[in-house]
């Protein structure tokens, strides 16, 4: 068990066990997959969301797929159809890609060799993206602490949706900034936006803090404007699900205006993410796919109806930074700043 004291998710017992986000904070229930069917469902309805951990829920689905096959040739003839119907799951955050390419390149390197060698491969490989994951987000809390001000000055860091334990093996990635800097001994505060429609600030970031005792406040997202030019927030740190080579940045709906208010009120605004979520095939955020959500998020609150019937509604999850809105991308290999388009460059290997 990770330091959070609960399982985003978990390979045991030939299952896949997922804390059900859907019925955060009210309910810490377990959602079991016993097939990768299982899986994809989840990553489709929000069982487990989050750009690094629905790659790993992909990885550990690819395997449970592989495990649960009585013959190398079920394996041979479906590996490519399973991880297409993996990769249809969500489009936007990349790591799901990145991910199922992982899983792709150690079968083709051991599809040769005897049923159960391929199934140790493909879990091990597995749970290499898993650990790795928790390693990495601890990078990056290690190097985005030097963001947030000294021990003696109180610190207000703003962040948008979730990018925490929740949404990763483990730790989180903005989340793991505001863990090792709590960790440290600093004296922070989180502000956290509610996140509409589907509440993950409310739901998730809100109950990962106070969980751990790390000062927070809800506001709704149309209240951080006021609270920057009230000069109240002094770093804006979010997550990110795809970054273009030159820096634009996919992350939740409503990031891209938060990044527009703190250029106005001179707030420094961070992206926190693992270099898997970069992709350097796209070259701008022009070509990022947008995922769409049924208008239901919108017009309900659980099973309540808000908005009167037959609305029509626009769900878009996801928004995209320009990176000349970002004042820094803290990785797991330090913090990338402008130019971005060079720095990233050097960071990445693109191969
Ligand atoms: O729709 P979601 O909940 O999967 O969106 C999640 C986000 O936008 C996160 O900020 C992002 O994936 C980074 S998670 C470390």
């Amino acid at each position: 068990m990770e330091d959070n004291k609960f399982h985003t998710i978990k390979f045991e017992n030939n299952v896949i066990k997922m804390i059900d986000q859907r019925k955060l904070p009210k309910k810490e229930e377990y959602f079991i997959c016993k097939n990768y069917e299982h899986v994809i469902f989840a990553i489709k309805e929000m069982v487990i969301r989050g750009a690094p951990a629905i790659g790993v829920a992909a990885g550990f689905g690819i395997a449970l797929f592989c495990i649960q096959s009585k013959s190398k040739d079920v394996i041979i003839n479906n590996f490519e159809k399973i991880c297409k119907e993996f990769a249809k799951s969500r489009p936007t955050a990349v790591n799901l890609f990145w991910a199922i390419k992982r899983m792709k390149k150690k079968f083709e390197a051991t599809k040769a060799q005897s049923l159960a060698e391929i199934q140790d491969t493909l879990l091990s490989e597995a749970t290499n993206i898993y650990n790795e994951d928790i390693l990495t987000n601890r990078l990056i809390g290690e190097h985005g602490n030097k963001i947030i001000s000294k021990k003696s000055k109180r610190c207000n860091i703003l962040t948008h949706c979730n990018a925490g334990a929740l949404a990763t093996a483990g730790y989180g990635t903005a989340l793991g900034v505001i863990r090792t800097a709590h960790d440290s001994g600093k004296n922070i505060h989180v502000f956290v936006d509610e996140t509409r429609p589907f509440l993950q600030g409310a739901r998730l970031t809100a109950w990962e803090l106070m969980k751990e005792k790390i000062p927070c406040t809800l506001i709704c997202d149309n209240m951080a404007g006021f609270l920057m030019n009230k000069n109240i927030i002094d770093v804006i740190v979010v997550g990110a699900d795809r970054i273009a080579a030159n820096g634009d940045t996919a992350n939740k709906i409503g990031t891209y205006s938060l990044s527009v208010l703190a250029k106005e009120n001179n707030v420094p605004f961070y992206v926190a993410a693992p270099i898997s979520t970069f992709d350097m095939t796209i070259k701008n955020g022009k070509e990022i796919p947008i995922e769409e959500r049924s208008g239901k998020e919108i017009t309900h609150i659980f099973s309540e109806q808000i908005s009167p019937d037959n609305i029509q509604t626009f769900n878009p999850a996801f928004d995209v930074t320009p990176n000349r809105n970002i004042t820094g991308i803290i990785t797991e290999k330090g913090i990338i700043t402008e130019p971005f388009q060079e720095n990233i460059r050097s960071v990445i290997n693109v191969d």
